[in-house]
């Protein structure tokens, strides 16, 4: 498969392109600062996300090698810790940018080489927050804008559907990255206390998920969002 995950310099979106690179799949990755990764099968973008012109022009250069895609995973994300009252208008803006309407550019501009896979069927993944459920004071601008892909995801799942393009999400829990170094550990430990199951979401635990929703085995299943851990 050719697959192109965002923000594959650090966390989450580093450990699933070298899962994917280990299973022998070719990885598209990008972020702002150079690659982290130097593997055979992996190329990467050094864009700002934000900047739609950087995302054309990344998806025109995966055309040109490539000519298609096999799956979109839109990981990339930021997010600030604050309540409402203290949070400038610039800095919500700044999250929206990122986290949402840079995934809708990547999936208008990633639809076009998805619709074009040899699979049969393709698939885009959106991550999202468990933020999100439990609306979680003090990330009021991260969850909404999670809580818009989520909407997204449902939507487009039926306006791509006849493209034989999925659409699905993964809502994660806490995991430790650069994201996560910062919050407070009693906040962490709170919220793992709240999952099902009570301990901190792994690397392993997300790629078999994300494998699950981009690949064949999922291919009934679109508009959805899976929550890791047991938030309910
Ligand atoms: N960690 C958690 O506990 C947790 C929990 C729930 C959900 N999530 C979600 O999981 C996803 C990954 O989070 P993470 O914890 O792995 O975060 P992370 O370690 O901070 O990684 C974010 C990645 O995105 C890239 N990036 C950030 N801004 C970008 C931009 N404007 N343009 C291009 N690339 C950009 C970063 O590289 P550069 O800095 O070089 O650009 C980095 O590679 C996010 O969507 C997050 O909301 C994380």
């Amino acid at each position: 498969m050719i697959i192109l995950i965002t923000g594959t310099r650090t966390g989450v979106g580093k450990a699933l392109a070298e899962h994917f690179l280990d299973q022998g799949h070719q990885v598209v990755g990008c972020s702002r600062k150079p690659a982290a990764l130097d593997r055979p099968g992996y190329r990467h973008h050094d864009i700002d996300l934000t900047d739609q012109r950087a995302v054309k022009g990344m998806f025109r250069e995966i055309r040109r090698e490539f000519g298609h895609l096999d799956a979109l995973v839109n990981n990339a994300g930021t997010s600030n810790m604050n309540h409402f009252m203290m949070t400038p208008e610039k800095v919500a803006r700044d999250i929206f940018d990122l986290n949402f309407f840079a995934v809708l550019n990547c999936c208008r501009e990633g639809a076009k080489l998805l619709q074009k896979s040899p699979e049969g069927s393709s698939a885009i993944l959106n991550v999202s927050t468990v933020a999100v459920p439990w609306a979680l004071d003090g990330q009021l601008v991260y969850s909404a804008s999670k809580a818009a892909v989520e909407q997204l995801t449902r939507v487009m799942s039926k306006e791509l559907s006849g493209f034989g393009i999925r659409v699905n999400g993964l809502g994660l829990p806490p995991v430790r990255t650069v994201l996560t170094r910062t919050l407070p550990e009693g906040m962490v430990d709170s919220l793992i206390e709240r999952q099902a199951i009570k301990r901190m979401c792994t690397m392993a635990d997300i790629v078999g998920p994300v494998e699950f929703l981009i690949s064949q085995r999922s291919g009934f299943v679109t508009g959805e969002t899976l929550f890791l851990g047991g938030v309910n």
